[in-house]
């Protein structure tokens, strides 16, 4: 989604936010521009190319010490030139960076229009600076409160004023900005990675908040722009994560660090027998659970739907999983006695954001599964488990997607100890045979050549099937959405059994199919299965842990090394990763900004 970086301060402005928008690259744009100020005169440079495009340009440049970069990921009108910001006003006076939807911008343009302003643009964003001349009366701050009043949707906003150019403001509503406090220099941004090389100390900025930023200061202002204090933490992410180390991409980066999340996960919650989540809610309040909600989207959602698998199997309660963007407008049935879930790596996700505000209204318990500390839904939950897949760069979610099994696994174990739903002797075997997990990944891991052999011979294709059952289901549906995301080959992914209701009729000579087959009770289903396709012309690779696993019925089989079943999907989800990956290396595609997607989806 949109990022945003501003800055104020004794470097030279070009250059810091050519560096900003390059970290901020990863939540996927497909525009991009900065504006400064040098000797009072604006200067916006804008691309509908990568950010290293605007570099030669900002070389011309005359020198500033203020300046607002942003990267645009098209909403309102195409990726264009004239619709990327930053957006001036009719005066070319007040220069904007905005990250959000103004839902009200038509009436607002409207209203506009009818004063003599004009629009060069499409987009929502073009009523903010126009607003704001208008609503000018000497005082930036006051202008922007006063713009904001009238401003319906989301937004986090960053302005100058090139009268002023030592000043700048910025405020947000449901739209992520940090603000990072420098010696000398001081910046705004949609998340920490934008400004770690500067500073590591940030400030969260809380919504309908203002704040004033020069070289020397920040003063922050509460929604009646009353001056208040914020907190400042020191964040201790190493810059390292954030660089490929070596790798090609970060997608291949962070495959390669499933072994060590799942590592750190157990490390963190798990010691012996015993699981320690530190969570507001008490034993007696998870006995009386009736219901369980998991709410998510895309591969978050994937893993909610793995957890359904197994909270349901130990603990008998009935969880049902939801799209965040049906929950939220569906009227949920809620009761007080539910728990409902929340899982995200960004801990951004509009629509999850949403459906957390309303299981808060209802007064529902609640826990969020989130990878980013400090991130909107961190801040907004009552109880937060953290997964351990640190930053993920990739737009394609992997280590965290890894992260967020195992951390759900763990607590439908903690909820069935609790509960005393199943044989306490039975969980304390899956406890111990955890530690045999991440040995598990780096094995198939190291037998990458395998993925990338089969990625090779399969990258011709248009159409691709995955299919299991149960468990191995959801980690079809995962690794559909992998290859669907990175190599825009179209792939459905469906569960082995239901097949034949529909959708093989899309199966020909040549069409592959992967057959995901961990579930030694299923194993006589799932070779039928097979043989109904390889009998309509299929290419079949099997992905199993089933030893003896008649290998005449398929045209290649992978043998993984086996785990406890509840924990298979953190093995056999690897080659899919491994697999999507290489296709899409083979095609020669962007592997870690595929079109037209954004690392978080911060806009409904
Ligand atoms: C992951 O590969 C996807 N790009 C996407 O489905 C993602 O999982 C989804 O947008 C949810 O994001 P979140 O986990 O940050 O909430």
């Amino acid at each position: 989604m949109c990022g945003i970086i501003g800055y104020v301060g004794k470097n030279d402005a070009n250059s810091v936010l050519i560096d900003g928008l390059r970290k901020l690259e990863y939540r996927g744009y497909d525009s991009c521009g900065i504006a400064t100020i040098s000797n009072n005169q604006l200067q916006v440079m804008k691309t509908v190319n990568r950010i290293d495009s605007l570099v030669p340009c900002t070389q011309k440049l005359g020198t500033s010490n203020i300046g607002i970069g942003h990267t645009r990921w098209a909403t309102h009108g195409g990726a264009s030139e004239k619709n990327a910001h930053p957006h001036v006003d009719n005066s070319d006076r007040f220069v904007v960076v905005h990250n959000g939807i103004i839902e009200n911008y038509l009436e607002l343009r409207k209203e506009l229009a009818l004063q003599g302003y004009k629009f060069y643009s499409e987009t929502d964003t073009e009523v903010i600076p126009n607003l704001i001349a208008m609503n000018y009366d000497g005082n930036l701050l006051e202008a922007l409160k006063k713009t904001t009043n009238v401003l319906e949707g989301s937004y986090a906003l960053g302005v100058i004023d090139t009268k002023e150019p030592e000043v700048l403001v910025a405020t947000k509503k449901n739209s992520p900005l940090i603000v990072g406090l420098g010696e000398n220099e001081n910046f705004i941004a949609s998340d920490f990675s934008a400004v770690l090389k500067y500073t590591d100390a940030v400030s969260i900025l809380d919504n309908n908040d203002f704040v004033v930023l020069t070289k020397e200061d920040v003063k922050f202002y509460d929604r009646n722009l009353n001056l208040k204090q914020n907190a400042v933490k020191y964040i201790d992410t190493n810059d390292g994560d954030i660089e490929k180390n070596g790798y090609e991409h970060f997608m291949l980066k962070e495959i390669n660090e499933n072994t060590i999340t799942v590592k750190k996960t157990l490390d963190s919650y798990l010691d012996g027998e015993e699981i320690k989540f530190n969570l507001n809610i008490k034993p007696k309040e998870f006995k009386n659970i009736k219901h369980i909600h998991i709410v998510a989207c895309g591969t978050a959602m994937h893993a909610g739907l793995n957890a359904k698998y197994v909270i349901e199997k130990l603990t008998r309660i009935p969880v049902n999983v939801e799209v965040a963007s049906e929950f939220r407008y569906k009227n949920p049935i809620l009761d007080k006695d539910d728990l409902a879930i929340f899982i995200s790596q960004s801990g951004e996700t509009a629509d999850t954001l949403a459906c957390l505000e309303l299981v808060k209204q209802e007064g529902i318990k609640h826990i969020s599964f989130v990878n980013v500390k400090d991130s909107t839904m961190d801040n907004l939950s009552e109880n937060v488990l953290y997964t351990k897949a640190g930053p993920e760069i990739a737009v394609a979610s992997t280590k965290a997607y890894i992260a967020q099994i195992m951390l759900l696994d763990l607590f439908a174990i903690y909820l069935a100890k609790i509960n005393k739903s199943y044989d306490e002797e039975k969980l304390n075997d899956m406890l111990k045979s955890a530690i045999e997990i991440p040995n598990a990944i780096q094995e198939v891991l190291e037998n990458d050549e395998i993925y990338q052999n089969y990625a090779e011979r399969i990258s011709y294709t248009s159409d691709m099937f995955y299919l299991g059952r149960g468990l191995d289901y959801y980690v079809a549906l995962e690794g559909s959405l992998k290859l669907k995301e990175i190599s825009y080959i179209h792939s459905e992914a469906m569960p082995f059994g239901e097949l034949k209701h529909g959708s093989i009729a899309l199966i020909e000579e040549g069409t592959p199919a992967i057959a995901i087959a961990t579930d030694k009770k299923m194993i006589d289903k799932t070779v039928s299965n097979i043989k109904e396709i390889k009998a309509r012309g299929a290419d079949v690779m099997a992905i199993t842990t089933i030893k003896d696993f008649p290998e005449d019925v398929v045209d290649e089989i992978i043998y993984l090394p086996e785990v406890n079943e509840i924990f298979s999907p953190l093995v056999s989800t690897i080659p899919l990763q491994l697999i999507a990956y290489h296709v899409t290396v083979e095609k020669g595609l962007d592997v870690d900004k595929p079109r037209n997607l954004a690392k978080s989806v911060t806009v409904e």
